[in-house]
């Protein structure tokens, strides 16, 4: 069961009483989102075309303000993303993301085509953004596909350390391509840890509102 909530930017977030924890800063989900995934990760990469890999898909507010970022910018993109526990329709329809960020009819119905992509296969949603979802679970995930870009968006590792272990971190080092990055909202010290001993440099970048540091990890070429 998930609860909604309004967060300090006026978008919102769902509070997993599962797991006893936010789906993002209450500080601002958008606002957050866009700070440590498409700031940090996407626009600073500037690859193109680039192949993306999320761990934790949840509310699909990543993968819109990807797609939203794609279309301003001529950017391609091949989204996959992975999520062991996926919305359910209401939680999905209750979100406020559209209302936000959408400028254009369209870009509305495409919120819904993310969340309506079929499982486990490749699909098109515009002609330069295609979304794989991968129902599963990313401690036992292999990947069988190459990415430039990982969004790294579990739960805190309080709530859930085996999703920030260094085997999953080496297992996605491993697919990520040369001069590759993951992008994280964590800077937990056995985090970093186990992130260099996975090979990764990893540099602390100014955070947004009511958090002081995040993470990009690179793999150098
Ligand atoms: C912090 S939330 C972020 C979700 C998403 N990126 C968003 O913006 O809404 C973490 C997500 O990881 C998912 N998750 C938890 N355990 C998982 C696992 N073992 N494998 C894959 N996903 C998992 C949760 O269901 C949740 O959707």
């Amino acid at each position: 069961m998930n609860e909604l909530r309004i967060t300090s930017d006026g978008s919102h977030t769902l509070y997993s009483n599962t797991f006893r924890e936010y789906f993002h800063s209450i500080f601002g989900a958008i606002t957050e989102s866009q700070h440590v995934f498409i700031n940090n990760g996407l626009h600073y990469l500037k690859k193109n075309p680039v192949t993306i890999f999320e761990i934790g898909f949840g509310t699909g507010l990543n993968a819109y303000l990807t797609l939203l970022y794609a279309l301003k910018n001529k950017q391609s993109v091949i989204y996959y993303a992975i999520e062991k526990y996926p919305l359910e329709a209401h939680d999905i329809l209750s979100l406020n993301y559209t209302n936000i960020l959408a400028t254009e009819s369209h870009e509305d119905e495409i919120f819904m085509q993310l969340h309506a992509a079929e499982w486990g296969k490749l699909i098109e949603i515009k002609s330069n953004f295609s979304i794989f979802k991968i129902k599963g679970d990313a401690t036992l995930f292999l990947p069988d596909f190459y990415f430039d870009l990982i969004y790294y968006d579990a739960f805190a590792p309080e709530k859930q350390p085996e999703m920030w272990t260094y085997e999953i971190f080496r297992r996605l080092y491993g697919k990520l391509n040369q001069g590759g990055i993951l992008v994280t909202y964590c800077v937990k010290g056995d985090v970093k840890r186990a992130l260099k001993k996975a090979g990764f440099n990893i540099e602390k970048l100014p955070g947004p509102p009511g958090k002081r540091e995040v993470l990009r990890a690179v793999k150098h070429c």
